[in-house]
């Protein structure tokens, strides 16, 4: 057996450990759309309006949030666990290598939190506050509408050590990237969609320079555009270190838009990340490459899978907080 094919099927092996693993969580109590209805009838204005001053006033925001709410469910399930501040006894996750430098927008939920302690106190989980939240921000942007289930609980404890396992970082392969999706119960068909997130924000040099300097070229092939964009981009991030949070928009065609022009930019070969080029030059990706070039066609096949991955993605519960949870007050605090 040669090398190459001896660590592929090692990697199958951790895909169908992670699909027995994932098969043998609890079941917690369904989510509902109506779950406020009752106790906090207009928590979702509130968070509507809320998300449309942070957007209006930076369209970035859109981007934060998003990211925020997949780096929340990817760590013990959204629970509200990537909110927490470090303390003398919690270890949170925003200084995990992965969070570090990279997540903003703390403040847009504080404020939507401190809205809702005044209409409804002690009544709507932070977990719940940033899946809505994360559902407006891409609406803002342009993109796609779903009804959110609601009734998460947040989290009394953070996972520091989990975030960098769980949580794929740009310069993974395909497979591994796949095999952290199927293990939060999330299919080769929900990545790719849920990729399409990039469509909006920014990366870092740092998640971007051994590409740019590496396969970039070779991906993208002699299209001039293609030259230029690249000259740029090696402009903005120098080869020999430095300029780390250097950053720049992941879909450079609309960076501020959700549509579906990044995978337009992956079938040209310009994706930013290595992780997003793969989806569609990898050899070892028939699939995502197919579904790749199915949302680069229709936009709306996207928006439909995007919005149904979400709802999925959301739905990743912490068993824990079944129990355990609470509401929080703070959203960077257990309640005490
Ligand atoms: C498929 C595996 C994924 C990988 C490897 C990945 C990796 C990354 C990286 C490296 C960045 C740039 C961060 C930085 O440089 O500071 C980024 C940004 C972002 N990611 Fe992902 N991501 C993935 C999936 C997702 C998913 C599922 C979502 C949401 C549904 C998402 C939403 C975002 C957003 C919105 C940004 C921009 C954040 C900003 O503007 O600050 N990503 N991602
Ligand atoms: C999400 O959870 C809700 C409630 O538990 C369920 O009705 C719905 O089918 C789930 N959706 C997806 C896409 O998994």
């Amino acid at each position: 057996m040669s090398i190459l094919s001896w660590s592929c099927s090692l990697q199958l092996m951790f895909v169908l450990f992670s699909i027995l693993s994932f098969s043998l969580q609890a079941s917690e109590p369904p989510l509902t759309l109506n779950y406020y209805e009752s106790n906090c009838p207009n928590v979702l204005e509130i968070v509507r309006k809320e998300m449309e001053c942070a957007v209006l006033s930076d369209p970035r925001n859109a981007a934060l949030i998003l990211r925020l709410h997949f780096h929340d469910c990817f760590v013990q399930g959204c629970d509200g666990s990537v909110l927490l501040d470090d303390t003398i006894t919690l270890q949170g996750e925003k200084k995990a290598s992965i969070n570090k430098h990279a997540l903003k927008g703390f403040r847009i939920i504080d404020r939507i939190k401190n809205k809702l302690e005044s209409e409804c106190p002690g009544t709507v989980s932070c977990a719940d506050i940033l899946t809505v939240a994360a559902r407006d921000a891409v609406i803002l942007v342009g993109g796609p509408y779903w009804d959110v289930p609601l009734g998460r609980k947040d989290s009394k404890t953070a996972g520091y050590a989990l975030t960098d396992l769980n949580l794929p970082s740009s310069d993974e392969g395909l497979l591994s990237i796949i095999s952290k999706f199927l293990y939060q119960g999330l299919s080769v068909t929900d990545m790719v969609a849920l990729s399409g997130a990039h469509t909006i924000g920014m990366g870092r040099c740092v998640n971007f320079r051994e590409r740019i300097y590496g396969d970039f070229e070779s991906t993208s092939g002699l299209d001039p555009m293609s030259k230029t964009y690249l000259t740029n981009l090696r402009s903005i991030c120098p080869p020999a270190g430095g300029e780390d949070d250097k950053e720049t928009a992941m879909d450079y065609v609309s960076p501020n838009f959700f549509d579906n022009s990044f995978f337009h930019i992956l079938l040209k070969g310009e994706g930013l990340l290595n992780s997003d080029q793969e989806l569609y030059s990898s050899v070892l990706g028939t699939e995502t490459k197919k579904l790749v070039q199915k949302y680069a066609e229709n936009a709306v096949a996207f928006f439909e899978q995007f919005s149904e991955s979400m709802v999925k993605m959301g739905n990743i519960t912490n068993p824990e907080t079944y129990v355990g949870g609470e509401v929080r007050k703070n959203c960077r605090f257990v309640n005490t």
